[in-house]
């Protein structure tokens, strides 16, 4: 690891000292200054996305079935599923989808909307970010929907992403009210991260079948990639780690994700989105959202293609 961690702080500096695009495509790792509004509206694009993803998981049915106006004609996402799931799981991401839309009810009512992006929350998307992150084309192809397991795997992929941005935005939030609702979202984003790491926690040892590769490995393999992803460092960890990555070096167990004093990681929107697109490029989308995230930030970015 310890490579790896040289090799990131190396790129850090190159970033630093080259703000502007370069060869390995924009790699800026601070965040946007933008008004409270726009801030607040850009995590929308994962608000969105996670209500329908444990919406349509838990019951097959996404946001159009519960607040139809909130996707502000935005269109469904695409290859959203019923997950095969056992049924105290199938009740926690119940909740989790409905909490989601209380999230973007109070964004909505505090600041205002923006449509809802379009998704692809297929298989194949899920299936890509694997292979990546694994480094191989599994075979057969990862399938989010198809059991507890990986479904709990494709959701550890989703909040924690939420959570770093929350940390990341309410230092520049200028207001009391935004801060207080940011501060809020964050409460129980957090939450939901700590619930889906302590469930896959405890089968950490056990073999994601048919592969012969861990839950603990397949965590890790995913803080990786989103690591690399969003270059701005170590900010995600795994359930497994070197203890120097354990808290205060004395645990290799990592239920949770946090840093040296155990202090939550925060992200800027550009890492957000290099990570939600899946191509580690703000400027090119992909992955999860095809044609971009809205908002006046995640668009600012497309604009300049
Ligand atoms: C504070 O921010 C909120 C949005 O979070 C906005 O609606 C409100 O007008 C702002 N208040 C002031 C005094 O700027
Ligand atoms: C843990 O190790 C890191 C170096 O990897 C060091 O910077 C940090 O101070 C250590 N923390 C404690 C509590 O010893």
């Amino acid at each position: 690891m310890a490579p790896l961690y040289f090799f990131s702080t190396f790129l850090l500096t190159i970033v630093v000292s080259f703000p502007i695009t370069n060869a390995l495509g924009s790699a800026s790792c601070e965040p946007i200054k933008a008004n409270d509004k726009d801030l607040i509206q850009f995590p929308l694009n994962l608000e969105f996305l996670e209500a329908e993803f444990f919406l349509n998981g838990a019951l097959g049915r996404g946001l159009d079935a519960f607040e139809p106006a909130f996707a502000a004609g935005g269109p469904p996402p695409i290859g959203a599923q019923k997950a095969n799931l056992d049924p105290v799981t199938r009740r926690i991401i119940e909740e989790f989808g409905y909490q989601e839309v209380g999230h973007l009810r109070a964004i909505i009512t505090t600041v205002g909307g923006t449509p809802r992006p379009l998704y692809d929350l297929s298989p194949q998307a899920f299936g890509k970010l694997f292979d990546k992150a694994i480094g191989y084309k599994l075979d057969p192809p990862f399938n989010p929907y198809s059991n507890t397991v990986n479904y709990l795997l494709a959701s550890y992929a989703i909040p924690y992403v939420g959570l770093v941005g929350y940390v990341g935005t309410i230092p520049l939030l200028a207001n009391y009210t935004s801060k207080s609702l940011v501060a809020s979202l964050l409460g129980v984003e957090s939450g939901q991260d700590a619930v889906i790491r302590a469930l896959l926690y405890e089968k950490a040892n056990e073999k994601v079948l048919p592969y012969s590769i861990t839950v603990a490995e397949f965590t890790n393999a995913i803080s990786n990639v989103r690591n690399e992803l969003a270059m701005c460092g170590i900010k995600d960890e795994g359930l497994i780690v070197p203890l120097y990555l354990g808290a205060e070096n004395r645990t290799e167990s990592n239920i949770l994700s946090a840093d040296t004093n155990s202090l939550s990681y925060a992200r800027s929107q550009p890492e957000i989105l290099r990570i939600l697109y899946g191509t580690g490029s703000e400027y090119k989308p992909g992955g999860f959202l095809p044609r971009g995230g809205n908002g006046k930030i995640a668009r600012s970015f497309l604009d300049k293609v």
